[in-house]
């Protein structure tokens, strides 16, 4: 973890705020990719991932968006009361799990909402490389939607198309004419809602696009405990415990003591990463990519269960 300091918290809308994170130490930050996330500790104990949005070229800091949702699970709200300017605070070092394929021709952002943060840092590094792309940007209503005036004065301001619900002067997005022609080998990247973005990539499906064109992230998903107990095993210590159904496997290793290192708790970020020795796991994670669930030999702890009555985990 690194300290690093508010050095500006901004109100852009009722419900989102933007930071400017500085090192304490005033030293430049590590070097992150477009696409890459940060740990934030909120408090001791509650740590939330959040996507970087400024230009990946710029090490003086760091900005993130902050969408306050009293729906989630507390943490962007906490957050939002805490987090005021000049405080002192901790985060992890950037991690990249949407990043971009670079070999493509052509690139095709879309943010829904605060999805729109890493899609900025993209679209920054993109125009800094000068390779061809679009940025859209979809929202309910301007007055609820966050990085308006950034978007208008960044270097690739022609290259924002604003689609808002509300109609304000925007066309809706639409896969005909917004996604180029599939045969032109552009990648499409979304972020936003899961809703949105399965609707995202269902339209772009429908025009053609091939699986391995299509990158989305995840904000947050929802954890799905049903289907049965199992056993785990832990080759280490030999000991094996039962998961019941409704309980995760990190939450059945604490009942005998043994504390899994976690953060988003959803299978996103990839912190419970843990080697399966034996048995089958049932993949209820993000994070892995469909190969790696196929050779059934890593695990999220915090949301995977097994399909097998038994695993043997290597803790
Ligand atoms: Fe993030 Fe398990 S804690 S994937």
């Amino acid at each position: 973890m690194i300290e690093a300091k508010i050095l500006k918290r901004e109100t852009q809308t009722r419900d989102i705020i933007v930071l400017d994170l500085v090192a304490t130490n005033g030293a430049p930050l590590p070097a992150f990719e477009a696409g890459a996330h940060i740990d934030v500790e909120i408090e001791p104990g509650l740590t939330r991932q959040y996507s970087l949005c400024s230009d990946p070229a710029d090490l003086g800091h760091y900005r993130i968006g902050v969408l306050k949702d009293p729906k989630s699970r507390g943490g962007s709200v906490k957050l939002h009361e805490l987090f005021a300017e000049g405080k002192t605070i901790r985060i992890g070092t950037p991690r990249n799990l949407f990043p971009l394929d670079e070999s493509a021709p052509e690139s095709i952002l879309i943010g829904g909402g605060i999805g729109i943060t890493p899609m900025i840092a993209m679209a920054h590094h993109l125009h800094a490389k000068g390779k061809p792309f679009a940025l859209h940007y979809c929202a309910r209503e301007k007055a609820t939607t966050a990085f308006l005036v950034e978007l208008a004065n960044a270097p690739f301001a022609d290259k924002v198309h604003l689609h808002f619900d509300s109609g304000e002067g925007t066309a809706c997005f639409d896969a005909a004419c917004d996604l180029p022609d599939p045969s032109m080998g552009a990648h499409v990247y979304t972020c936003g809602p899961e809703g949105f973005m399965s609707y995202m990539h269902g339209l772009a499906e429908a025009r053609g696009y091939a699986p391995e064109t299509l990158h989305q992230e995840f904000f947050s998903a929802e954890v799905d405990n049903t289907g049965g107990s199992f056993e785990v095993e832990l080759a280490q210590s030999g000991k094996t415990i039962t998961v019941q159904e409704g309980q995760s496997i990190v939450a059945a290793l604490a009942e005998i003591g043994v504390k899994v290192e976690v953060s988003c708790e959803q299978g996103i970020c990839g912190t419970c990463l843990c080697d399966v020795l034996e048995g089958e796991p049932d993949h209820r994670d993000s994070f892995l990519t469909d190969e790696e669930k196929a050779d059934n030999d890593q695990i999220m702890l915090c949301c995977s269960r097994a399909k097998s009555p038994k695993l043997v985990l290597d803790l």
